[in-house]
This record gives structure tokens, C-alpha cells and sequence, in this order.
């Protein structure tokens, strides 16, 4: 049974070519890159590069850019540098932005379908908020807020801005300067590089909770992860090629779910929401029987976000959105590069034997 992978959202499938070249080029990535010998000074190299990659990626300076462990650890670095301020963000960021905000000093904004976020900022914004943060796309849904309107909003005023950009990147194009932000974390592992790297782009420096060695200009201890910003870095101009791609998958996937025979509703407006993540409420099955039917068939989507120990969970941005009782019903199809119209057939066919 060849197997087929609908959860590019929870993590990309790896790319062989890249970890291929990795294989070729092992002997590169060997040293540790504060070592001064000549193996340090080739991991070096290759870091750097790496950096100066990913900075132009997102239109910043390489010397903005801080190596992280992943967008957990970026978010709470920025959340945990406002803990004592007054902030605004929002009833549908991921996990490691709410489990960190201190609740007693935050304006949370409650999402709706077609809620103008920018119109809720503006009511809310007083001189005691020090930080807005806002994710440019959500990871359960899709959904894409207007980063470059509320960066132009918040441009002359006294308030940092932080976009959690993990689902946008690579997907949509990223400006830090044209959109104005002051703070943006990135994940490797969800286009396509090794897991376990992450980014914090900061225009000012945040205490760092990793203490250690002087590695990141101090900015984040801990032996630089060569391997995971190199992956990053190879994969982003994939990215980009196969966007258009994904951009007709998922159209032809949107096409194609009527031929099922089962009752549906795509839950958001796909016109206004990412290509890669579709979220369908199936109205007479419940998630957690599609996930486990579909998996017996060799495919992996999954409810909400999988930062949940396996546990099949409704998504909490639908039940947010919608209610609990959408949620229970809801599936999350995430799409990337190794996918095909051939896939998606497959997935209308199994579903389809339902009826
Ligand atoms: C929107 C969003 N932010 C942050 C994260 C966390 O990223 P990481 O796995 O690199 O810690 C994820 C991962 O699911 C995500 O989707």
C-alpha cells in the first residue's frame, strides 16, 4: 500500500536531496563552528551562509537573525522578554504562545471567520502596550492575517511587533521591513529541513533563557545545530518553485471532495486563507474515526495541531471559530511537495466508500 502524507502542517516530509547532499558533504558539517581549527572554521562557514540565506529569505540582516531550537523556543523568548508588560494577541495562536503569555496583563482578540483584526488592534492599542503579536497564518486552519496593514498601523507608535511567521513561510512572501516587524520566529522542520531549528528574527536583543556559552552573539547559548540551518537554508528556494504546485492541488482537492457524496463545509473561505492547509467539516463523521479510517488506508491527516501527544484532539482554533460540536467533526489536509493530483484521487476514494 503506498502511503500518502496530508500533514504538512505538523511537519514536512524531509527532502531526500537535501539530506543526500548532506550525506555527500558530511565531512563539512563536522566541527563545532567556535572551534578555531579548520574544522570549526568549515562548520563556521557553512552557518553563516546558511544565516545570510535565511536573512535575505525574509528581507532582513543577517545580524538580526538567532539560531534557535525552533519557533517554541522563539515564541517564548519573545512572549517571555513582555512578561511584565502589557500585551495584544489573540484567541488562536499556537500552543507556545499561549501557554507563555502572562494572562493578567493580556488583551486577548477573539478570532471570527472574517473578523478585521486590524479594526480590533486599532479599538484596543493603548500607550501601555509594549508588544502585539500575531501570527501571519494560522496553523490549524489556514487562516492569513494582514500583517503589513497592522505593521503600518502599528509603524510609528510605541509597541513592538512579533509574527509567529511558521506556517506563512515559504508560502507567502515574508518582508520584515515593508511589513514592519520587530520580532518573527521560523521553523525549519515545517518546510521541509531537519526538526529541531528554529529562527528568532529580533531587532533588539531579548534576554535569552539558554545561558551558556557566548554562541548567537551571546543572544542564545548552546552548540550552533549546522546541520538544521543548513537544511533550512537548502530548502527555501524548493519553497518557492512549488507554490503554484500546491496552489492547484488544492484547488483540484477543493474540486474533488464533492465527489465523495459526503456532506461538507471547508471551514473558513478558502479565497482567504493559505494554500497548503485546507480544514473540512465532514457534518456525519467524527475526527477521530476519519483520522484512524483513513490511517488503515496508508494516509495521514490529522484534527488540529500535533503538538498534542498523539492524542486525537479537535482542532481548538475550530472549536473557537465555530463551536465544539464543528470541531469534533473536523479534519486538518495540509499539503506539500511530494503530494499529487494521484494523491488526492486516492483520499476522495476512500472517503467516498464511507457512504
Ligand atoms: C504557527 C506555529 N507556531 C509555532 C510552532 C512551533 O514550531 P516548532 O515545532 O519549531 O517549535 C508551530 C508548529 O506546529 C506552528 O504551527
Amino acid at each position: 500500500m503506498k502511503k500518502i502524507y496530508f500533514d504538512y502542517a505538523a511537519t514536512s516530509i524531509k527532502r531526500k536531496k537535501i539530506l543526500e547532499d548532506i550525506l555527500e558533504n558530511a565531512d563539512k558539517f563536522d566541527g563545532n563552528p567556535d572551534s578555531s581549527h579548520s574544522f570549526g572554521r568549515e562548520a563556521k562557514k557553512i552557518l553563516e551562509e546558511s544565516r545570510g540565506k535565511i536573512a535575505k529569505s525574509i528581507n532582513a540582516n543577517p545580524s538580526q537573525i538567532i539560531f534557535t531550537s525552533g519557533a517554541s523556543e522563539s515564541n517564548n523568548t519573545v512572549l517571555s522578554g513582555f512578561a511584565d508588560k502589557k500585551i495584544i494577541t489573540t484567541n488562536i495562536e499556537h500552543d507556545s504562545i499561549e501557554n507563555t503569555y502572562n494572562p493578567e496583563k493580556t488583551i486577548l482578540l477573539k478570532i471570527g471567520e472574517d473578523t478585521n483584526i486590524l479594526d480590533q488592534i486599532k479599538e484596543k492599542l493603548t500607550d501601555e502596550v509594549k508588544l502585539v503579536s500575531i501570527m501571519m497564518v494560522n496553523n490549524e486552519t489556514g487562516l492569513i492575517f494582514p500583517i503589513k496593514e497592522i505593521g503600518e498601523f502599528l509603524k510609528d507608535r510605541d509597541v513592538y511587533f512579533h509574527v509567529d511567521c511558521v506556517q506563512a513561510y515559504g508560502h507567502l512572501d515574508i518582508d520584515v521591513n515593508a511589513m514592519n516587524i520587530d520580532f518573527l520566529s521560523l521553523s525549519g522542520h515545517k518546510i521541509g529541513g531537519i526538526n529541531g531549528f528554529g529562527v528568532l528574527f529580533a531587532r533588539e536583543n531579548l534576554p535569552s533563557f539558554i545561558k551558556g556559552g557566548e554562541q548567537e552573539k551571546y543572544r542564545r547559548a548552546g552548540t550552533s545545530f549546522v546541520i538544521g540551518a543548513y537544511s533550512m537554508a537548502k530548502s527555501f528556494p524548493y519553497m518557492i518553485e512549488e507554490r503554484e504546485m500546491i496552489r492547484e492541488l488544492k484547488n483540484y482537492l477543493i474540486e474533488s471532495l464533492g465527489k465523495t457524496g459526503l456532506a461538507f463545509e471547508i471551514n473558513g473561505n478558502p479565497e482567504k486563507y493559505v494554500d497548503h492547509i485546507i480544514n473540512i467539516y465532514f457534518k456525519d463523521y467524527r475526527a477521530d474515526f476519519l483520522l484512524t479510517y483513513l490511517d488503515m488506508h496508508g494516509i495521514g491527516v490529522s484534527a488540529g495541531s500535533a503538538c498534542r501527544a498523539g492524542a486525537v484532539i479537535p482542532s481548538k482554533v475550530v472549536e473557537r471559530i465555530y463551536g465544539s460540536e464543528r470541531a469534533k467533526n473536523s479534519l486538518r489536509i495540509s499539503l506539500g511537495f511530494e503530494n499529487s493530483r494521484e494523491d488526492i484521487d486516492k483520499l476522495i476514494e476512500v472517503l467516498g466508500a464511507l457512504r
